[in-house]
Formats: C-alpha cells, structure tokens, sequence
C-alpha cells in the first residue's frame, strides 16, 4: 500500500477570504461538497474574525450550521481569540485553527497584535478548547519572508511554532504567506522546526506568489513531512499581505503526489 500525504483543503477559507465580491454561502457550500465528493477529508470551512476585517468570512456561522454531514469529515475553522472561539463553538464547530506570526509588523497588520500579545490572546483560546475537547490546529505565517519587513529569523520560527504547540497544538501548519520562499530555505526551516518539534505534527503551507509552491512541497517531502495545505484551483491570498499570490493548487498537488506513489484518497 502506498503511503499517504495528508492534504488540508483552505480553499474556502484562505482561497475565498481575499476575493473582492463576496461568495455567496449557497456557492460556499457547494464548493465543500464537491470537494468532499472528491475525496477531500479536511476541509478549513470558514473564518470567526471579524466581519469589519474580512467581510468574505462574515456568514461563517451560517455556513458552519449548514456544513454537510461526511463521516470521518473535519471542518477546521480559524480562530483569532476567545470573541471568534464562541462564535464557533456556539455553532456546534468541534476543530479549530488558531494562528500568529515569525514576523513582528505582519502580525500587527495581521490580527492589530504583536506576535507575544497575539500568543496571549491564543493561549486563552487553547486553554478554553482543551477543557472543551475541541482540536486545535496552529498556523505560524511569514515563515520564509514577510510583506513589512523582509528577511524572517527561523529561530523566532522555531520559537513561535514551539510556544504554539506547548499551548496544546496538535499540529503546526508553517505557513510561506507571500510565498517568496524556495526549495532549499523551505528544507531548511522545515528541519529547524522539527529539530524541536516531532516531524509528524508539522505541515507546509505555501502560497505560489513565484511558483515554487510544488517545489518547495517535493523539498519538505524529502526531508519528511506528510500533511500538505492546498486550495483548489490555486485560489488564495491574505489581506494584510500585499502581493500574497494563491495558495499551491490541490489539483496539481494531488497530481505530483500520486505521480510520486503516494496516496492522497483523493481523486
Ligand atoms: P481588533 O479590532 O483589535 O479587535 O481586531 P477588538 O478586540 O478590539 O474588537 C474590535 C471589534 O471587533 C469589536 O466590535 C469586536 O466585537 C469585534 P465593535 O465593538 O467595534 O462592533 N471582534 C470580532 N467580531 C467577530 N468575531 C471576532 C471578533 N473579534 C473582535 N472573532 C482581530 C482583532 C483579531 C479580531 C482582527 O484583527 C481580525 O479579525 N483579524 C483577522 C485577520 C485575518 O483573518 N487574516 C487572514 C487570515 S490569516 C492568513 O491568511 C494566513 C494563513 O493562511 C497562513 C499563511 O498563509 O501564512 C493562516
Ligand atoms: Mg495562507
């Protein structure tokens, strides 16, 4: 049997939040299903941040309550603080994402908090989710780059990503948000992080702003990763990134990876 990489779907999430005309939540849902009818099994559904922030993420609750019934489906949804936590949970969500920063001045353009009060406001989320039972998935952006002040240190990485999993992530998705990174700095950083973090709870998440999504995904592979984000036809981007292209699109993903011999169970 041939091994399996794990694919996120963020496509209505990360794929829509950007897009200037809001999608409507009929076509939202129409898009979960047929990624479910395609075998897709983690799909991040929606956003709980604010509506003034991210207007696209404003019918998130509505949405949730609409989530088709999969078996064995998970429909992760971003988190920002405990305000987004209930709104979440109050819709009967049982997975969220939260998610900070490498990068001092995307973090406050991101969330309107430094990377330490942005960890603060997380670690009253992951606290409340642990008493909850509810999963919580990290993301760490600005890995290989940001859009304010260039060159990110992968030791504050290193750092964030390890403060996010002692708080109680089960996973850390590190996330190249402008995707300025290449194969080797991508290897690299990849490794740092799980010099402190065991290889199977990280995952990679490239935005394909200079086309080295899929190369940069064949890199971490190398080096040992199994969980991949990825947005169907390539669509993404983040608001407070100026020039943040698509994410790496699933279609081309699922095709290298199957190319490879891995299995994906999706078609
Ligand atoms: P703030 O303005 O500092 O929040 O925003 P506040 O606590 O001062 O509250 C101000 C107002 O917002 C209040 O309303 C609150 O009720 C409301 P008012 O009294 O003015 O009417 N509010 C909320 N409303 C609904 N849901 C909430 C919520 N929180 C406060 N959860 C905040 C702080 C974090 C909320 C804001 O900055 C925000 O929503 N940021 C989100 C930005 C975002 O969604 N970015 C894109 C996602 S991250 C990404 O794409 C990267 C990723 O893909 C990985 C990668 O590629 O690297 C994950
Ligand atoms: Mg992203």
């Amino acid at each position: 049997m041939s091994e399996r990489v794990h694919i996120v779907e963020v496509s209505p999430r990360d794929g829509l939040q950007n897009e200037s005309v809001f999608v409507v939540t009929e076509d939202k849902l129409e898009l979960i299903t047929r990624l479910i009818d395609s075998g897709v099994r983690c799909i991040e559904a929606a956003a709980f941040v604010s509506p003034k922030w991210v207007p696209q993420m404003a019918d998130a609750a509505e949405l949730c309550a609409r989530l088709p019934s999969a078996e064995d489906c998970r429909f992760p949804v971003l988190v920002p603080n405990l305000q987004g936590y209930r709104r979440a949970t109050d819709c009967g969500v049982r997975e969220i994402a939260v998610f900070s920063a490498a990068s001092e001045a995307f973090s406050l353009k991101n969330t309107n908090a430094g990377i330490e009060d942005s960890l603060e406001r997380l670690r009253e989320v992951c606290k409340q989710a642990r008493h909850d039972g509810i999963a919580v998935r990290g993301y760490v952006s600005t890995v290989l780059g940001c859009p304010y002040q260039g060159k990110v240190d992968v030791r504050k990485v290193v750092e964030v990503a390890v403060k996010l999993h002692a708080m109680g992530c089960y996973q850390i998705s590190l996330g190249d948000t402008i995707g300025t990174g290449t194969p080797k700095a991508a290897r690299d950083m990849l490794l740092a992080v799980a010099a402190e973090i065991p290889m199977p709870a990280l995952a990679v998440h490239f935005h394909d702003t200079y086309g080295q999504a899929l190369a940069n995904v064949f890199a971490c592979l190398e080096a040992g990763v199994r969980t991949v984000d990825a947005s169907v036809s390539g669509t993404g981007g983040c608001p407070y990134a100026q020039g943040a292209g698509g994410n790496l699109a699933t279609e081309d993903l699922v095709y290298a990876l199957h190319g490879m011999g891995f299995d994906t169970g999706i078609d």
